[in-house]
């Protein structure tokens, strides 16, 4: 196979890759929910922001207690955002643009409202039904106890009882019950659902909680963390993120990686015209090594890597993800992901500090990112440098802050402003506020504000991924010099030298043409690069 052959197989070692959360980007029939046929309209958004591919969060059908990751039937899309036939509209249309499809895949847990669910709440203790599930007795005389003192990564404890008093395990909410991946008609399913819908001609899965489906034999109690009560409902033992992360029986099983080996054997079936048909993992591991598992040559494609997310602001510690991830995905032949927001955590200029100087790291870090070497993940809104909102309490809507109480993910999810000067901005035809309520003054962040301003950050997003197509995919696989001395990190793609600022002071800047910089458009960056920004030089020897 020639080079170009090569490169055109494997699109995803270098894509850069849009997540669509579908509630929120566009609403085309006007009832305050984001549905396919609003995302179909605005396609083109994405083709001139320059992304290669879009993921798209579950839109199957779902009473939509976890949005979506709770299906009730993984083959038909639920009418709130459509119709099969506008799934295959959508996926026309993005392949017309020259756009990917990855559509995101639920195996962990269906919804409580799953026919394969009611049967087993049916068909009782002992049935076939309940094995596709984990149901088990409760412990103590008359079983009111829970099987073991497991928690749920949304809060409170991960079993619930049913009226015959049997118990059900649900590492999310009661309405997302886990299945049993020990049972070999749960594979047979799920190969079935990659089939339907890669006939459908999706270019890939995003596989949601891919280190959780197989759980430890005999399910052993959890460690709990010291100070928090087993089984309470209190949000103990840290954020939900620590809680997924721990060491844990339900997580990072051995086994689960027979499931993707399966997997991959289907996918590579598909493989066309088109190129590749991959699969992603999220998969929030303990370390870059049990990351890096996940995508041995027979399993996935690629796996998100959280690290450059969980990094705090500071040149060392980005450092230390870059060469961490890098020594860990080379060894297996995958290709390193970047990442710095998602639907599940905090905006990142709001995680860097808010206001203008948050947007500017948030700017910078975004920059550096986009030189790595591999592929990058961008969240709906980043490019308009949008803020985390905060939702008042009543407008809340994530499972976890009912069951814990702590704020949730309501606030990275609030619906996109497209134009206009007061809510829906542009978002549907209707005239009132979305399904989560947009904030006042959002208009200067809208699509069509910021397309007018050279300044904007969607000016800024724009022309970091042309950097990225003319620069950075070409760069090769490998990143040399990395250094941090003080609180400027560096290193080198090819010819291109990305310096990374985080300090408080600006600092000499080495010569070299600039490529691109995170700087508010007017800045000339000459000698200094200033505070909380980052650039990318073309040494004077390259030219
Ligand atoms: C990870 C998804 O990103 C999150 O939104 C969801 O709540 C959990 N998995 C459970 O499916």
């Amino acid at each position: 196979m020639s080079e170009r052959d090569a490169e055109h197989q494997q699109w995803w070692r270098h894509a850069v890759t849009y997540e669509v959360y579908v509630r929120s980007f566009a609403d085309a029939d006007g009832d305050g929910v984001g549905d396919l046929p609003g995302l179909t309209a605005r396609l083109p958004h994405l083709r001139d922001l320059g992304v290669d591919a879009l993921w798209i969060t579950p839109f199957y059908r779902s009473p939509q207690r976890d949005h979506g990751y709770d299906v009730a039937d993984y083959t038909d899309v639920d009418p709130l955002f459509g119709t099969l036939d506008d799934a295959d509209a959508l996926v026309a249309r993005a392949h017309e643009l020259d756009l990917r499809v990855i559509v995101d895949l639920v195996p962990n847990h269906t919804s409580s409202e799953h026919p394969w669910f009611r049967a087993a709440l049916e068909a009782g203790p002992g049935s076939p039904e309940r094995a596709r599930y984990l149901f088990r007795e409760g412990r103590g005389a008359d079983g009111s106890l829970p099987p073991n003192n497991w928690r749920s990564v949304f809060g409170g404890a991960a079993w619930t009882r049913v009226p015959d008093g049997q118990w059900y395990l649900h590492l999310f909410d009661s309405s997302q019950p886990d299945l049993n991946w020990r049972n070999p008609e749960v594979g047979d399913m799920f190969e079935s659902v990659l089939r339907f819908w890669l006939d459908r001609g999706v270019d890939g899965f995003r596989i949601d909680v891919a280190h959780g489906l197989v759980k430890e034999e005999g399910l052993r109690d959890q460690v709990v963390p010291e100070g928090s009560e087993p089984g309470s409902a209190a949000p103990t033992g840290g954020s939900m993120i620590e809680r997924t992360l721990r060491d844990e029986p339900m997580w990072d099983q051995p086994e689960v990686h027979e499931v993707y080996r399966r997997w991959r054997r289907v996918l590579d079936e598909y493989a066309g015209p088109r190129g590749d048909r991959i699969l992603v993992a999220e998969a929030w591991t303990q370390t870059p090594e049990s990351m890096a598992r996940f995508v041995r040559p027979d399993e996935m494609h690629q796996a998100f890597n959280f690290s450059w997310l969980l990094a705090p602001w500071s040149a060392e510690a980005f450092a230390a993800v870059v060469t961490g991830t890098l020594e860990a995905v080379g060894p297996v032949g995958g290709s390193p992901t970047w990442v710095l927001s998602n639907h599940d955590v905090i905006r990142h200029p709001t995680r860097y500090g808010g206001g203008p100087r948050g947007l500017a790291r948030a700017r910078a870090a975004t920059l550096t990112m986009l030189a790595l070497p591999g592929s990058a993940y961008l969240y709906q809104g980043e490019e308009l440098g949008l803020e985390e909102v905060d939702v008042a309490p009543e407008h809340r809507t994530d499972p976890s802050w009912f069951r814990t109480g702590e704020a949730g993910r309501d606030g990275c999810r609030v619906p996109l402003p497209w134009d206009g000067d007061a809510a829906p901005y542009g978002f549907g035809p209707g005239t009132g506020q979305p399904w989560l309520p947009q904030p006042a003054g959002w208009g200067p962040r809208s699509v069509a504000a910021q397309q007018a301003d050279p300044g904007s950050t969607l000016a800024f997003y724009r022309a970091a991924l042309a950097a990225r197509r003319t620069f950075a995919t070409t760069a090769g696989e490998s990143v040399t010099d990395l250094r941090v001395e003080g609180a400027v990190l560096s290193f080198r793609r090819g010819p291109v030298t990305v310096v990374l600022n985080c300090g408080s002071e600006a600092v000499p800047l080495p010569p070299g043409e600039v490529l691109a910089s995170s700087a508010p458009a007017g800045t000339v960056l000459s000698r200094d690069l200033p505070a909380d920004c980052a650039v990318w030089l073309r040494d004077p020897a390259a030219r």
